[in-house]
Formats: structure tokens, C-alpha cells, sequence
């Protein structure tokens, strides 16, 4: 049976979380003087909601999460830092990790001295056998599954998270950065039925907000109480959370543009698929493709000094870069210098 208790951090568990002023008073108040604010108003001389309620309450109605289970953090960055320290004792617990992968996973438990276990995923970028994953969690603390992935493109079946989640003591934490782009029906749906589960969103990606840095994980109240506990009181500021309501408010445009973006991802697959430099593309349900090339170095090199700049991946992924979906004009420039660098 799984128990928050056991898998938080002890000083955790003790520590007093810090109650800013705009936590402690809850009526009505037309004066206020308590939290050493400019008086003088200005959209922006008050602190913010630290619970963040408005904005929760519209991720709730789009995502169809209750309130209590939603945490919204500066970038899913944000969120994964906090349940490092959270939920992983320095030295003690540690971080399971599917490489290739997003980089941050890595980064994270360096900060928070956590050892780090890697088990690569398979030739075509699959979760390895059972057998390869499960005797090796064998400490409490993280498994991060990024899916879709960042920056192979593919997902994985909700079935694979329910078999790794039911043999794991921490929190298994399913990154959905790109789930927007993907048929994959999100995880969140398993939050009823896996009470280990962290399921990490934003509005970075597909919803065009990656200046304002706001991020959601979804996951039990238990867990979430405890995110809520920790984190910096005021970590979401009012220029963001009015960002976010207007961005949700317009719901039907960002679902347009996510149409734009996958018709766009399917033309330029076509279109790169058709060049001789290009020796394979990955299925991806994000907004990205990961291309290999025959050299990808030299063609790295030229798209530079052309002004294009992609994400060179060939330390993790032999000869290949991701390229981001840009607009139709971005992607027929893109395309236009790879033609000539081929002829
Ligand atoms: C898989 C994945 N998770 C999380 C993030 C970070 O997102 P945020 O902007 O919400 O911090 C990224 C950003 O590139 C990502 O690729």
C-alpha cells in the first residue's frame, strides 16, 4: 500500500511551511496593509494568489483534473526540482532515467546529489524489457518517463507505466511536455488507479507560452500538498497567470494551431524524407522531428551560417538533430537551404 509518509523527505515531513500573508487572511478586506506593498495601484502592485485558485480552476475545467490534484509551477522545470527535494533523500534515494531523454532529469539530481540510473531505451527508442528495468529499482525515489519523448518523438503505452508504477516504492513522474501533439490519450487518466503517479504538463509548448514559465504536474492531493508545501510562496507571478487565463480562454486557437503545427510536422517529414542527405526520420507525436543524416556535423555547420539553428543531438543520437516545427515560411526556408546544400 503506498504511503506519502515513507516516500517524503523526513525534514520535509517536520518543517513548518512559511504562511505568507496573503495565505493567512481569507475574508473580504477592501484596506491591506499587510504584506509591505506599494499602496499605489497598478495592475501589478499586489502580490499574486500564491495557490494560484483562478488560474487552477480553469486547468481544471480543460483538463478535467479536480483542484486538489493540480500544482502549477515555474515551467515543469520547476516541478521536477521540487519533487527531487521532495521525495529524494541526498545520498540515499535515486533517479531512474531512460536515455536518450530531456536533459533537465539529469541536471536535477546533480543539483540535489541523487544518484542517477540509467537504462537506455532500446534501438527504436522503446522502454526496455521489464526485465531489464524493474531489478533495478530496487531504492525509493524517481523514474522519470518522458512521453512523448524529448527528442526521440515517441510515446509510451499507459499499460508500460502501470507495470513499472506497481513495482516501484517513489513516484514514477510521466512528462507530458508534448502531449498536446500525440494521439496518446494522457496519463492523467490513470491517476484514479495509480496512486504513485505524477503526470507533468505545460503551457510551454503547444499553448505558446514558454516566456511566461508556468507548468502543471497533476497527482494525488497527498502529493501535491506537499509541492504546495515547499515551493517559493509567490512562484507564479500575476503577468502569467493572466497569460495562461487568456491563452485558456482561447482554447479554440490553440487548438488550431496544434493543427497547423502536426500538418506542418507531416509536410516537412515528407519533404525532408525526400532529401539524399537523410538516412532516416523517427516517428513523433510532438512538435518536432529527429532526423539522421548521412553527416549531420557538416549540415549542422551550414544551416548556421544560413541563420537556422537546430538542436544538434549527436552526442546522445549518432548524426541526428531535432528540428522544431516552425511556421509553413520557417519550414519552407528550412528546406529550401537543405536542398541546396544537397545539390
Ligand atoms: C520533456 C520536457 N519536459 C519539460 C520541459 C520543460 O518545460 P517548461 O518550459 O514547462 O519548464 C521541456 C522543455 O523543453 C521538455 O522538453
Amino acid at each position: 500500500m503506498f504511503d506519502i509518509n515513507t516516500i517524503t523527505r523526513k525534514n520535509i515531513l517536520n518543517m513548518q511551511a512559511y504562511s505568507s500573508a496573503r495565505d493567512e487572511f481569507k475574508g473580504k478586506a477592501t484596506i491591506w496593509l499587510d504584506a509591505n506593498e506599494n499602496p499605489n495601484a497598478s495592475n501589478l502592485n499586489r502580490y499574486p494568489d500564491p495557490l494560484q485558485l483562478r488560474l487552477k480552476a480553469s486547468v481544471s475545467k480543460i483538463k478535467n483534473v479536480p483542484l486538489e490534484k493540480i500544482f502549477v509551477g515555474n515551467g515543469s522545470d520547476e516541478a521536477i526540482d521540487l519533487l527531487f527535494r521532495a521525495f529524494c533523500e541526498p545520498g540515499v534515494s535515486k533517479a531512474y532515467i531512460f536515455p536518450p531523454t530531456y536533459g533537465m532529469y539529469k541536471v536535477s539530481a546533480a543539483i540535489n546529489n541523487i544518484d542517477l540510473v540509467e537504462v537506455p531505451l532500446t534501438e527504436t527508442f522503446e522502454l526496455p524489457t521489464s526485465q531489464k528495468i524493474i531489478p533495478n529499482l530496487k531504492s525509493d525515489g524517481l523514474v522519470f518517463i518522458c512521453s512523448p519523448n524529448n527528442p526521440t518523438g515517441n510515446s509510451t503505452d499507459s499499460d508500460r507505466i502501470k507495470e513499472i508504477a506497481s513495482n516501484f516504492k517513489g513516484l514514477v513522474v510521466v512528462d507530458e511536455a508534448y502531449i498536446d501533439f500525440s494521439t496518446h490519450k494522457s496519463a492523467i487518466t490513470l491517476l484514479q488507479e495509480i496512486p504513485n503517479l505524477v503526470v507533468l504538463q505545460t503551457f510551454s509548448k503547444a499553448y505558446g507560452l514558454a516566456g511566461a514559465r508556468v507548468g502543471t504536474a497533476f497527482a494525488s492531493p497527498e502529493i501535491i500538498s506537499i509541492l504546495n508545501k515547499i515551493k517559493p510562496p509567490y512562484n507564479i507571478n500575476s503577468l502569467s497567470i493572466s497569460a495562461v487565463l487568456n491563452v485558456i480562454s482561447n482554447k479554440e486557437s490553440v487548438d488550431e494551431q496544434i493543427d497547423e503545427i502536426i500538418l506542418e510536422r507531416n509536410r516537412l517529414r515528407v519533404a525532408v524524407s525526400n532529401l539524399t542527405c537523410v538516412t532516416k526520420i523517427f516517428p513523433s507525436d510532438a512538435n518536432f522531428l529527429l532526423v539522421e543524416f548521412i553527416d549531420s556535423e557538416s549540415i549542422f555547420t551550414e544551416l548556421i551560417s544560413q541563420g537556422i539553428v537546430v538542436r544538434n543531438r549527436g552526442f546522445q543520437i549518432k548524426n541526428c538533430f531535432r528540428i522544431t516545427i516552425g511556421t509553413k515560411d520557417e519550414n519552407e526556408k528550412l528546406m529550401n537551404v537543405l536542398n541546396e546544400i544537397v545539390l
